[in-house]
Formats: C-alpha cells, sequence, structure tokens
C-alpha cells in the first residue's frame, strides 16, 4: 500500500538532482504545460501511482529551481536533504502538534529545538517561542504579546476586551520596516499608517538620534537584517533608552537574527539580546522546507498570556508545555521536526560555516562585480548585495536577460531611489563553482545587454 512513497522519494530524488543543471526559471513550454492541470475533477479514483506521475511531469519543470544551489532571489534559502528527509517523515507521522498529552513525541522535540535556538543565538533562559510558518506571523505572534503586556501594564485586558477603549499603544519603526511587520501591526489593529516612521541612514538602519521621545505604552519595532541591504538597526544605542522609557522593544530579524549563531557576525547583532521579543525564519538561512518561522519572547509567560486557549475537550491541562498555547493555530504540523534536525545535523560549528560561507560568497559577488565596473550600492556585511548596473531601464534589462539566461536568478528592487539587482545568499547548496559561474552570467550580461 505505501510502496507509492518510494516512488514519491525516487522522483524527489531525480528533481533535485536535476537542479544544478536545469535552467533555475522554469522555461516558457514549462509554464504553458500547466494548462494541462486544467481537467475536470475524475469522477472517481484513480491509481495512485498516476496523480503522482501527472504531479511530477506537469509541475516539476514549471517550478523555479529555489531548491537549488544558483536561485539569489528575494531572501530564500535551500532546504539541507537530511531536514527534506526528516520532513517526510513527520508527514508520515502526521501528528497534530497542538498538544502535549496527544502528541508527545512532537512536542517534547520542539522544545529541545526551542532551548537550542534559544542557546545558539545567545537569547536570555527565560524566552518561550511558538513555531509559525514565517517571519510574518513571527512578527504577529510576537507582537500579540508585546500588545498584551503594554496593555496589561496600563490596566486593560485585550484578549478579553479588545482594543475599543482601549488606551492608545505608539507603535515606533523604522521607515526601512519590512511591509510584512506594518502587515502584522495592522493585523492586530495597531494600524499600518498611525504608525510613527523613524529615519534611516543610507544603509537602511534606523538613526537612534531621530528616535522620537517615548512616553505611554509603547512598542518600538527594530530590525535585524534589512531586506535589500542586510543591515542591523543600532540596538546598543536604541534599546536601552527605549527600556528606560517603559517601551516593549522587538525585533524582526527574519535572517538576520542567525548572525548571532556565527562569530564573525555576532557583532553586527550586538545588544538585541536585550529586547523583549523576536521574530525569525528556518526556511530562509536555516535552510528547512517551507513554512517554518519562530516567535520568541523574552517572558514566556507573556507570550502564553497572548496565545494560550482553554476548552473543555481540549487536555491542556498538563504540566508540560502545550505548543498551541504559544502559537496563533490550534492545529498545526509539526514544524519544529526540521528545525530540530538542521540544528542538530548542524552543531554550533556547522551553524556558523553557513552563515560565514553565505556571507563570504555575498562579498565574492560584490568584488566580481565592482571588478567590471558595476556599481555596488550597500555595505555588504551579511548576505544581501545591490548592484546597479546604469540608469534604472538598463539595470532592468540586465536583470530581465539573466531571469531569461537561467544560470541563476536575481529580482530586482529600487534602494532609496536607485534600480538595483538584488542578490541573496542564503543555501547550504551553493558552492564557490556556483557563485563564479553566475558571476560570468552577470559580467557577460552586463556587458552585452545595450
Ligand atoms: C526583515 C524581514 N521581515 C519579514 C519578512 C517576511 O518573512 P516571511 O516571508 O517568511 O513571512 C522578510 C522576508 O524576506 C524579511 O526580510
Amino acid at each position: 500500500m505505501y510502496t507509492i512513497l518510494d516512488d514519491g522519494a525516487r522522483r524527489a530524488r531525480a528533481y533535485l538532482d536535476g537542479l544544478g543543471e536545469r535552467s533555475v526559471a522554469p522555461s516558457a513550454d514549462a509554464v504553458a504545460g500547466l494548462d494541462r492541470l486544467e481537467e475536470r475533477l475524475p469522477a472517481g479514483p484513480s491509481a495512485p501511482a498516476d496523480t503522482l506521475r501527472l504531479l511530477d511531469e506537469i509541475v516539476s519543470p514549471a517550478t523555479m529551481a529555489m531548491a537549488g544551489p544558483r536561485f539569489f532571489g528575494f531572501v530564500i534559502g535551500g532546504s539541507l536533504p537530511v531536514t527534506v528527509a526528516a520532513n517526510w517523515l513527520a508527514a508520515a507521522w502526521d501528528q497534530n502538534t497542538g498538544l502535549y498529552n496527544s502528541t508527545p513525541g512532537v512536542a517534547r522535540l520542539e522544545d529541545v529545538a526551542l532551548r537550542w535556538i534559544v542557546d545558539v543565538l545567545g537569547l536570555p533562559e527565560s524566552t518561550g517561542g511558538g513555531f509559525v510558518t514565517g517571519a510574518t506571523v513571527a512578527n504577529f505572534t510576537a507582537l500579540a504579546a508585546a500588545r498584551h503586556r503594554v496593555l496589561a501594564d496600563a490596566g486593560w485586558n485585550v484578549e478579553a476586551d479588545g482594543l475599543f477603549g482601549a488606551p492608545p499603544i505608539t507603535v515606533i519603526t523604522g521607515e526601512e520596516a519590512h511591509p510584512t511587520l506594518l502587515k502584522s501591526l495592522g493585523m492586530l489593529g495597531l494600524g499600518r499608517s498611525r504608525v510613527v516612521r523613524v529615519a534611516v541612514d543610507g544603509q537602511g538602519r534606523m538613526r537612534a538620534d531621530a528616535l522620537p521621545r517615548i512616553a505611554g505604552p509603547t512598542i518600538l519595532c527594530l530590525q535585524a537584517g534589512n531586506v535589500n541591504t542586510g543591515s542591523f538597526d543600532p540596538f546598543e544605542a536604541i534599546i536601552p533608552r527605549a527600556h528606560d522609557a517603559g517601551a516593549w522593544v522587538h525585533v524582526d530579524g527574519a535572517f538576520g537574527l542567525w548572525a548571532r549563531a556565527a562569530p564573525s557576525l555576532e557583532r553586527l547583532a550586538r545588544g538585541l539580546e536585550h529586547a523583549d521579543s523576536w521574530a525569525t525564519d528556518a526556511h530562509k538561512w536555516l535552510n528547512v522546507p517551507y513554512d517554518s518561522g519562530l516567535a520568541l519572547v523574552r517572558d514566556a509567560r507573556t507570550l502564553r498570556a497572548a496565545m494560550a486557549i482553554t476548552a473543555e475537550y481540549l487536555p491542556t491541562d498538563t504540566p508540560e508545555r502545550n505548543p498551541c498555547d504559544f502559537t496563533p493555530e490550534l492545529s498545526r504540523r509539526a514544524r519544529g521536526v526540521e528545525v530540530w534536525t538542521a540544528l542538530r545535523s548542524l552543531g554550533r560549528a556547522g551553524l556558523a560555516e553557513l552563515f560565514e560561507r553565505s556571507c563570504a560568497q555575498a562579498r565574492r559577488f560584490a568584488a566580481g562585480l565592482s571588478a567590471v565596473g558595476c556599481e555596488v550600492l550597500n555595505d555588504v556585511v551579511l548576505n544581501q548585495v545591490l548592484v546597479s548596473f546604469g540608469d534604472a531601464e538598463r539595470t532592468r534589462r540586465v536583470i530581465a536577460a539573466l531571469q531569461e539566461d537561467g544560470t541563476c536568478w536575481c529580482g530586482a528592487t529600487v534602494w532609496q531611489g536607485k534600480t538595483a539587482m538584488r542578490i541573496s545568499v542564503c543555501s547550504w547548496a551553493t558552492t564557490e563553482q556556483d557563485v563564479e559561474r553566475s558571476l560570468a552570467a552577470m559580467t557577460r550580461l552586463a556587458r552585452t545587454v545595450s
């Protein structure tokens, strides 16, 4: 009955084996082939192997090779092979990871993974967390804890009474806050537009000298790793001031938080351990399959107060940690499985090596492109590189030609008024040869595209 799993594994293996040599972007023919999906819902069952074959034949070629070694778009890690295997095993377990009593294995595993994360990121031991879908929901979850705390301190129970009539909360972010942070604030009823935006410098870092005076219930959102430049807000200059004024400090560290796990990068993120909450992704730089993020809160009880549920039919009354008390969801897959697997298999040294290698590769891209006269717009402090190939039109034409060429894939952005190509290096699979091969394609097109 389960031989179909061997078929799935064989097809997945063939797909991954082919990623290094195929075009990174899917061909136009492969995308056109998706029309084959437009059939009527079958009237009855068919052989499982047939359905799997169709899935592989139609969709595999139409995928972007994000799991491959030369995808540098957005901020997208690959998946360490062992985490893919662990994901399959966890899918076979099919555990609904809400309650300790019903799923002790994965609840315990997530507990351990969480402790390891707190340890390797150098966060306070009191930190609690939840395994969520990604940094967007991690921001939402941690900011729900922030909302709970600042309103509880003002004598208001937001979970019970909502926001109507509540004391107003001042929310402060940098001008360069990621749009998903603003979305999270909107979902929490804190508004996207009423946020106080603080000016940033040429790298997108919040300017400590521009921080407004803080008074009353306040949530200050800082950033570890700007999506364009990779820069970090000056935590040591800002967090003590915010705390002196009684504010809650949250850090969006979707990928930058991992700098704390690498000795040569740690100085960039120094001081953020004094914040009250943090959001990060595992599906980016930790290289586990989608979807996987972590909401982390210094005082685990505050996160629990914002997220816990109780109902007569749910066995929530245990001395153990119930995962659903720390996440927006009750029912969910065991995301911590791949996180545990990545941490367990890489160890402290392997993590540091992964992050430091990506940064060295980003620096190599910057040096190689500068050497042929392209303009690198950012200080390459982490794993993000911004390159201009001239004016906006020409830069866009080079990016389009690169995507069409298929050797690698990079996207576009506008950085402080200037159109640029983004190179984001986040994958365990990227080798030095992949960097050189991609650089050769970039420099060839930078020379030949008019
Ligand atoms: C700084 C920052 N915050 C939040 C996000 C959103 O992450 P996700 O797409 O995993 O929700 C990103 C995505 O790149 C990011 O760079």
